[in-house]
């Protein structure tokens, strides 16, 4: 028995197949944040203290194995995608930060777990298409399940807070 598995195929290139999984992890991580600013606002809805675990335990995961490609994403700084994925989730995070109203916290929300789900469906094609190691693409897959779970949990909230909103007032 060799003593590595191969984790991706060899005509992959392994820079770039890194950086995806940055921004991956870049992402996960930032949306832990998100939660618990969200928490702070939003009080104890048990649903969102669950998919902070969930984000938690997705950027765990990419920890783990950009370990097992032999990088350390906090010792090195971002570029090209995770760069990016950095200023689009420092946005929101900035919008978070801002005094909003509920039904606000919740668009904010749903902003990242949009790009969250568009994010692990790329990520996932890919990696299928590279040859990751099938116990990976497993956990690449239930990610991507619950990607789609807290998506369309917010995506309800904010319709239910929006109409509330809206329809406050009796009519004339
Ligand atoms: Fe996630
Ligand atoms: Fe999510």
């Amino acid at each position: 028995m060799t003593r590595k598995r191969q984790l991706l195929g060899s005509s992959v290139d392994r820079a770039r197949f890194v950086d995806r999984l940055i921004e991956r992890w870049l992402h996960e991580r930032s949306a832990v944040t998100l939660y618990q600013l969200a928490q702070a606002r939003l009080g104890g809805d048990e649903r969102l203290g669950r998919f902070l675990d969930e984000e938690r335990l997705h950027a765990e995961m990419l920890e783990r194995l950009l370990a097992e490609v032999g990088v350390a994403p906090r010792e090195q700084p971002a570029y090209g995608s995770a760069s990016l994925a950095a200023s689009e989730m420092a946005m929101l995070l900035d919008a978070a930060r801002a005094d909003l109203e509920p039904r606000h916290v919740v668009q904010v929300l749903l902003a990242a777990e949009r790009l969250d789900v568009a994010g692990w469906e790329l990520l996932l094609a890919l990696a299928r298409e590279a040859g990751l190691d099938e116990d990976w693409l497993r956990s690449f897959r239930s990610a991507d399940r619950a990607e789609s779970e807290h998506e369309h949990y917010l995506h309800d909230q904010l319709l239910k807070l929006e109409r509330a909103a809206l329809f406050s007032h009796p009519a004339p």
